[in-house]
Parts: C-alpha cells; sequence; structure tokens
C-alpha cells in the first residue's frame, strides 16, 4: 500500500485527479471504476476542470460505479445515478452507453449482479476504482462481515451506515436498507485502487485498515493484498496511524520517475 498524507482534502484530491488523468491519458479506452459520497466530490471536479481546460478526453472511456440502493429509481434525488450525472456525467464528454451504475430498480437481483460483473469482465476489468471509506471501514458497501472473496451482490446497510446517509433521506428512517454492491472480491481484481479518506471521523477505519489485521470486520484492510492500492488521506484522516512519519517520508522521497 502507498500512503499519501496531504495537509486538506483539496491537495489529495488533486492528486488523485492527477492519477485518474494520467490513467485516461496512457489508456484512452480506460475502464473506470467510481464512488459516490463527500469524498470524492472535490476529485470530479478537478477532473471536470481538467476535461474542461486541457485535453483530458473521455470519449472512449467506460465506467463502472461501485453501487446503488435498491428499490430508489434513478431520478432520486438521493440515488447514486442522480449524485453521478449531477457532479461527472454531465460535464465530460463520456459516452452515455458505457455508463454502468447498478440498477436498484432490477426485478433479478441475482441475475442482474451475474450480468453487472459480466460486464466488468467484458469492459477488460477496471482500471483505477476511487474507493472512499465508511466510519465503520466498508468500502463499496461491503459492510463489516462480507466475505473477502464477495462479488456484486444485495447487501444490508448497517445501522451506522444508514445513519451515515440520513441527510439525504429526510433522516435515518427513510434510508433504504439495502444496496447492489460490487464485492470486495470484484475490488480486488481492479488493476489499481484508490481510496481516499478525509476528516477526524475516518482516522480509526483508516488505521484499521492499513496497520490492522486483514479481518472481513474491517472490508477496507483486504486492500492490504491488493498489489497496487493507494491511499490519499488528509492529516485528519491520517491522525491515528503508527506508521505517519515513515509514509510521509517515503512519499517526499519518490524517485522522480514515480510521482504523481
Ligand atoms: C459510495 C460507497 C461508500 C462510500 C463511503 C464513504 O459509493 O461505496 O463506500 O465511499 O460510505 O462515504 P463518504 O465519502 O460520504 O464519507
Amino acid at each position: 500500500m502507498e500512503i499519501i498524507i496531504q495537509p486538506d482534502g483539496q491537495q489529495a484530491s488533486q492528486i488523485a485527479a492527477r492519477i485518474v488523468a494520467k490513467i485516461v491519458r496512457e489508456k484512452p479506452h480506460a475502464v473506470l471504476g467510481f464512488a459516490t459520497g463527500n469524498t470524492p466530490l472535490q476529485l470530479y471536479k478537478n477532473l471536470v476542470r481538467m476535461h474542461r481546460e486541457s485535453d483530458l478526453d473521455f470519449s472512449g472511456v467506460s465506467s463502472f460505479n461501485l453501487d446503488e440502493y435498491v428499490g430508489i429509481p434513478p431520478a432520486h434525488p438521493s440515488s447514486f445515478h442522480s449524485y453521478m450525472w449531477a457532479h461527472l456525467f454531465s460535464h465530460l464528454n463520456i459516452a452515455k452507453e458505457r455508463i454502468n451504475i447498478p440498477d436498484g430498480l432490477t426485478a433479478d437481483i441475482p441475475a442482474y449482479c451475474r450480468h453487472y460483473e459480466q460486464a466488468i469482465r467484458s469492459a477488460g476489468g477496471i482500471d483505477v476504482q476511487v474507493l472512499g471509506i465508511g466510519t465503520n471501514g466498508h468500502i463499496g458497501f461491503n459492510e463489516p462481515s462480507s466475505s473477502l472473496s464477495s462479488r456484486t451482490r444485495i447487501k444490508t446497510l448497517t445501522e451506522e451506515s444508514r445513519l451515515d446517509m440520513a441527510a439525504g433521506f429526510g433522516g435515518q428512517e427513510g434510508v433504504p436498507t439495502h444496496v447492489i454492491t460490487i464485492g470486495l472480491g470484484t475490488i480486488m481484481d481492479s488493476r489499481m485502487c484508490l481510496l481516499l479518506a478525509f476528516g477526524k471521523k475516518k482516522a480509526r477505519a483508516v488505521a484499521r485498515t492499513v496497520e490492522g489485521p486483514i479481518t472481513a470486520m474491517i472490508p477496507g484492510s483486504v486492500l492490504q493484498m491488493h498489489p497496487r492500492t493507494v491511499l490519499i488521506l488528509d492529516k485528519d484522516a491520517a491522525s491515528e496511524l503508527k506508521m505517519a512519519d515513515y509514509y510521509t517520508w517515503v512519499y517526499e522521497h519518490k524517485p522522480d520517475w514515480q510521482k504523481y
């Protein structure tokens, strides 16, 4: 794992955007894995700006989102579909037919999940998977106790996750109970994982993900087994890391050819 600690989320998101942009420039038909939530908002703003101001071209790119609520229509203002169109897709030249977000209204969830996995494989696999992390250590909506080799499937949200998402549904009671999420095994198949975490409330989950044992109780910890995971953190999210000084030293002393 590479751990990059930045003074704030703005600077962290600039590095994240440079990483994604480099992949798109080097591979115009790249397959990008996207997350929703507060954490990647600044990353998406940066990508939109780079697309507008430079030659960053998304016309050949495909995308797969991590998850969607079950039972929520795409047009619902708090659906992950609405989020992605509002914050990213409407502002890029990405082809609509190559955008994939799980269908929360599908009639046959198991068949749909198999189809989603197949679609990722047919597209050539995910080149970079953008991830946030829940306060309980979830990535995607692989909640604690998720199989470390799980594939796309329905999951029941924990109370903690539903509380974190209460604002979009007028309180915790209104938050859907289930989601379709790609699995930890699916995430592990990505060529690169890019996990962003900002703020004190993520510090414990980050520390357990990076420095704790690999355990289904902290699903993010499976990334310790991934050959190419980069975590980009602000100071607060890094505040419980025991080896923070070492990670900072490593980043500052990267050879030029390794810099983002
Ligand atoms: C979102 C997702 C989740 C979030 C996580 C953090 O698509 O899969 O794992 O990344 O819950 O959410 P924020 O960024 O809102 O703190």
